[in-house]
């Protein structure tokens, strides 16, 4: 997510940094430890807990990162990164039952320091929308047990489908309430994180998040990542929360990366946050980046032959019988530089005015893609298929055009900006593709398109031939909260005076989502205040998004996300009824599911 250049994310977060650095002293550039916040070594073999990813109707990715025993009792241990350590047996099961007694399926894995001691068996052969529980063993220790489930993919057969949608979960921005409230759910088929999964800043001049976490919830490594070693780092300190460990472990993930998995503002040959000088090739650092990615998420490489592609083929579809197909894109590898206006915006993409003829020109060059053309074809073609009610799209930044009026953002002049990160920055594709939904016919489907990277809540039409006075709706796009990462309210908050009262910093923040909302009429719901997640609920009727959402700040506690014991709460709903292929409003959260997935045991609280 990038910021107006008037009051830029990095500037806010720099101010921020070096005030609570002169308060915590030292603490902010403290020397590195190998066995700090990702320790393993008090935490055995298995300290980085486990996942699942990937459910299919027939497989599932089941996932652990291995720390080998020392042998000797001064051996430095094989932590992340390390690239040191003795290969390791590690065995592991696939059962019906928590306590193990009916078995499903079992084997054994070699894991070493070329995968970072990860362990990754992608189990087949199993059956649909049925619940199992996995396990790791190695020398005489078990992992902690993980719940995960097949796909609700039958032929021929509707049934529930719920999941949890987030993204932008800065691990210096906040505890992780959202990922432990995701791990009390019971009623999920699974988890679908759009990116920004990780970010690459250090605890330096860069930090990001709030100053009272300073000292108590520092990146690991202490700086920015930029290798191999510091990617891998960076994933085990995630893997190492708890309250994500508790998600993982109860529910399989569906990722994708965005741009902060590699660094901000990323596109294929460069970054906003890569100095080549300094920090090396850029395309080593994504390599390494990427490598990370794939050891520790719990992530399946799709068949490389099946389409044409550039690069590593980590788009993906999954489907859910007649009910609907969720497309999984990837928005990085391959997209065209950022529209820049030096002098004006940040380099490498930021907020920028249109209205100037050049720069709406390039915005609007069909030789610039934001998914390379093999994927949008890929993708435009899951849309036709008349086999599915709906047509989900797990996306990284916004589609829904939106034209941000300068003033509401402090910008001097009477200019309208966009954000050249999002799809309004490759504005062919944009508008391509949702003239192509707009153009299916009634029965194939509607199309949802799932959202993370702006770090607030917005519940959007996709308009469709927009003039002065209308648009077509052609579908809709829910975009998730951050879980921690900075949202409208501390961007306002860092641009108003020290010591500003929360009332008017609310107050402002207001006026800034009005602003919004008032200038893009498709823009139906958005909320720049809460953190949290959003819940997504498909029937045949109806797709309906429940966010929830931290408590609003208060002058007693302006930053929810620095409470360790704060967790999301049902905040409001939208949903999209189908054939009308726009938002309408919900009454109330989501009941229970009207079906469950086979288990042979209900699991306790
Ligand atoms: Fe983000």
């Amino acid at each position: 997510m990038t910021q107006p250049a008037a009051h830029t994310r990095r500037t806010v977060l720099k101010g921020a940094a070096l005030g609570a650095a002169a308060v915590a002293g030292s603490s902010t550039f403290r020397i590195f430890d190998a066995v700090a916040a990702a320790a393993p070594a008090s935490n055995g073999i298995f300290g980085y807990g486990v996942a699942s990813g990937d459910p299919t109707s027939d497989a599932i990715v089941i996932w652990t990162r291995a720390t080998p025993p020392p042998q000797h009792h001064n051996d430095p241990i094989a932590t992340p990164g390390s690239g040191i350590g003795k290969p390791l047996h590690v065995d592991w099961e696939l059962a019906h039952d928590r306590s193990f007694r009916s078995i499903v399926q079992h084997g054994s894995v070699v894991t070493s320091p070329r995968s970072d001691h990860t362990v990754k068996v992608d189990v087949t052969g199993l059956r649909p929308y049925t619940r199992y529980y996995y396990r790791f063993r190695a020398h005489g220790q078990t992992s902690p047990i993980g719940r995960t489930q097949t796909a609700p993919d039958e032929a021929h057969q509707i049934h529930a489908l719920r999941f949890a949608l987030v993204s932008c979960s800065n691990y210096t921005g906040g505890y992780f309430g959202a990922y432990r409230a995701l791990g009390d759910r019971d009623d999920l088929d699974f988890v679908l994180h759009v990116g920004d999964y990780i970010y690459e800043y250090g605890n330096g001049a860069d930090r990001y998040g709030p100053a009272a976490l300073i000292g108590k919830r520092d990146a690991e490594p202490v700086t920015e990542t930029i290798d191999l070693r510091g990617y891998r780092l960076r994933h085990a300190l995630h893997k190492a929360d708890p309250d994500l460990a508790y998600a993982h472990r109860q529910h399989p993930w569906i990722t994708i990366f965005d741009d902060h998995e590699v660094a901000n503002n990323a596109w294929s040959t460069g970054a906003e946050n890569h100095t080549p000088g300094t920090e090396g090739s850029f395309d080593t650092r994504r390599r390494e980046a990427y490598e990370a990615y794939l050891e520790w998420m719990p992530f399946r490489l799709p068949e490389q032959r099946i389409v044409p592609h550039r690069g590593i083929r980590f788009f993906k579809r999954f489907t859910f019988g007649p009910l609907g197909d969720l497309s999984v894109l990837e928005t990085r590898q391959n997209r065209s530089e950022q529209i820049d206006v030096s002098g004006f915006t940040t380099t490498g993409g930021g907020f920028i005015p249109t209205g100037i003829p050049a720069v709406d020109a390039a915005l609007a060059d069909p030789a610039r893609h934001l998914p390379e053309p093999e994927q949008l074809d890929w993708l435009k073609d899951n849309v036709s298929d008349r086999h599915q009610k709906w047509h989900l799209i797990g996306n990284q930044v916004v589609m829904t055009p939106v034209r941000w009026p300068g003033a509401a953002l402090g910008v001097p002049g009477n200019l309208t900006l966009l954000n050249s990160d999002q799809w309004d920055g490759y504005q062919a594709d944009q508008s391509e593709l949702i003239a192509h939904f707009a153009a299916q016919p009634s029965d194939h489907g509607d199309v949802v398109v799932l959202t993370g990277d702006i770090h607030s809540s917005w519940a959007t039409d996709l308009p469709a031939d927009r003039t002065a006075s209308g648009y077509r709706p052609s579908g809709v796009e829910f975009v998730c909260p951050s879980v921690t990462s900075d949202g409208f309210y501390e961007l306002v908050r860092a641009s108003l005076p020290a010591g500003t009262p929360t009332a008017a910093v609310l107050a402002a923040t207001a006026g800034v989502m009005g602003a919004v909302t008032a200038a893009n009429p498709w823009v139906r719901y958005l909320d720049g205040i809460g953190h949290g997640y959003t819940l997504v609920d498909v029937t045949p009727a109806r797709v309906q998004a429940d966010y929830y959402l931290t408590p609003t700040p208060t002058d007693a506690q302006p930053d929810p996300r620095i409470d360790p014991a704060v967790t999301p709460t049902y905040a409001r709903s939208f949903q999209t009824v189908a054939g009308t292929r726009k938002i309408s409003a919900a009454t109330g959260p989501v009941g229970p599911r009207s079906d469950s997935p086979a288990s042979s045991e209900r699991d306790p609280r």
